[in-house]
């Protein structure tokens, strides 16, 4: 890597300064986030202020599943750039978000006719699932999830299952939010005992009649990758159907691909009524949709969905790029080859039992991630080694990524698109940060 630059008359990096000016200038509140400064990006390479290079298996938060600038998404938006960036889609409304919506229709995994609306962050996406949710049902109790991540707004915030950072200080909480667990074997929690939890809550705490949706991410994101087993979303489907309870796919994370299939629950044959999705939508611009079944979608009186910024075109150009870059490029049979690789690849690692212990290895096509525990053969979550690995990655030229609930668990998000010598450079770097610590 080349040194760092120095700042004239100072003995300062940029990145010193820049770190201190950041500090200076935004909310505790905002995570200070790696000592790196971006300077430039290409697929899976990212370039710092001081000229140093870093191949990226975090895409920025999982917002990447088509690389930095990927051509065919940059084409699309410079097209778009040069016709008009803004009129808004309630005003005067445009074909990029009309042929967004079409497409999104298409690809959802739901029988019978489908319509899309569209927002800009993924906690909006959450929080409009629930109000169409809600004008459809007549109902309004929510059941989600132990361990769930469904964003920082008042209600998506109340709907996660992370109290540090996420909801410390920020009461009270909307009512009518239930959770029951998230059923993970190796932690404990069966599909058996998540069940039960649900048919206790029916009957001690929550009508059903009284419930609207029941909102569950496919393979958990910020709380740990974990995958819902296909049985358990296919119960779940029964139940709500019981009930009359719709079925929403928080498929934020999951979407777009990163699990080899469009949408995560496609993989359980599983169909929901309202989808979620945002973050690798718009390979980079913040663009959010709630699809679903049309009469469900068309709950809402004209007007009660929608914003400012909803669907804004120069982002609905950017997710007909990377649509088209999944079509012409077998991005989804790509994600089910890398994830199948990086998983071999983690097991044979855990196997040599050196340096850092890896804990549980697992993943759905190429959304994968393994926990680094306390001892070899182990089950404790250590989140001080998850760091420390991460930190090691990052001064080795390699961005990775900790999640979970216990922060234990790293996540490997290498962009779909990413060149094969890259990566393997990029799980070159992991093992050697795994299997020979600095620390
Ligand atoms: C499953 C899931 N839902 C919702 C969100 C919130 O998305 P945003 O940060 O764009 O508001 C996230 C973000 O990580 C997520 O992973």
């Amino acid at each position: 890597m080349n040194a760092p630059s120095r700042i004239a008359g100072a003995n300062r990096t940029l990145t010193d300064e820049l770190l201190e000016r950041r500090s200076n200038a935004f909310s505790r509140g905002m995570s200070p986030g790696q000592p790196v400064f971006a300077a430039k990006a290409k697929n899976a390479e990212i370039w710092d202020v001081e000229g140093r290079r870093y191949i990226d298996f975090g895409g920025g938060i999982a917002v990447l599943n088509t690389g930095h600038r990927h051509p065919k998404v940059m084409k699309h938006v410079y097209d778009q750039l040069e016709l008009y960036t803004h009129t808004c889609l309630m005003v005067t409304p445009y074909e990029p978000a009309v042929q967004l919506a079409e497409t999104l229709n298409k690809i959802a995994p739901m029988s019978g006719p489908k319509k899309t609306m569209l927002v800009t962050t993924g906690a909006e996406a959450v929080e409009n699932a629930i109000k169409i949710a809600r004008a459809a049902t007549g109902r309004s109790d929510i059941i989600v999830f132990s361990g769930a991540f469904h964003g920082r707004t008042l209600l998506a915030m109340t709907m996660t299952g992370k109290v540090l950072p996420y909801k410390a200080g920020f009461g009270p909480f909307p009512a009518g939010v239930w959770r029951v667990p998230f059923p993970v074997e190796h932690k404990g929690v069966s599909v058996e005992q998540s069940f039960e939890a649900l048919t206790r809550l029916f009957k001690g705490d929550v009508d059903p009649k009284t419930v609207a949706a029941l909102v569950i991410e496919p393979v958990q994101g910020e709380g740990g990758f974990y995958v819902a087993p296909g049985a358990f979303l296919q119960r779940l489907r029964t139940l709500c159907d019981e009930h009359g309870i719709l079925f929403v796919a928080d498929e934020i994370q999951t979407g777009f691909g990163r699990t080899g299939k469009w949408f995560a629950i496609e993989h359980a044959g599983v169909e929901p009524d309202l989808i979620t999705m945002a973050k690798s939508l718009a390979g980079g611009f913040p663009l959010a949709a709630v699809v679903g079944k049309a009469p469900i979608m068309d709950a809402p009186e004209p007007g009660g969905l929608g914003g400012t910024f909803a669907g804004n075109p120069v982002a609905c150009a950017a997710a007909l790029g990377v649509i088209e870059a999944f079509e012409t490029e077998d991005l989804l049979a790509r994600s089910l080859k890398q994830g199948d690789m990086i998983l071999r690849r983690l097991r044979s690692i855990r196997r040599r039992r050196t340096g850092r212990p890896i804990g549980d290895v697992r993943g759905l096509g190429g959304m994968t991630a393994f926990e680094i525990v306390s001892r070899h053969g182990g089950n404790d979550p250590d989140a001080v080694g998850a760091k420390a690995l991460a930190a090691e990655c990052l001064e080795r030229g390699l961005m990775i990524l900790t999640c979970g609930v216990y922060g234990e668990t790293v996540r490997l998000l290498a962009p779909l698109t990413i060149q094969p010598r890259l990566l393997k450079e990029g799980l070159d770097i992991l093992e050697a940060a795994l299997v020979d610590p600095k620390d």
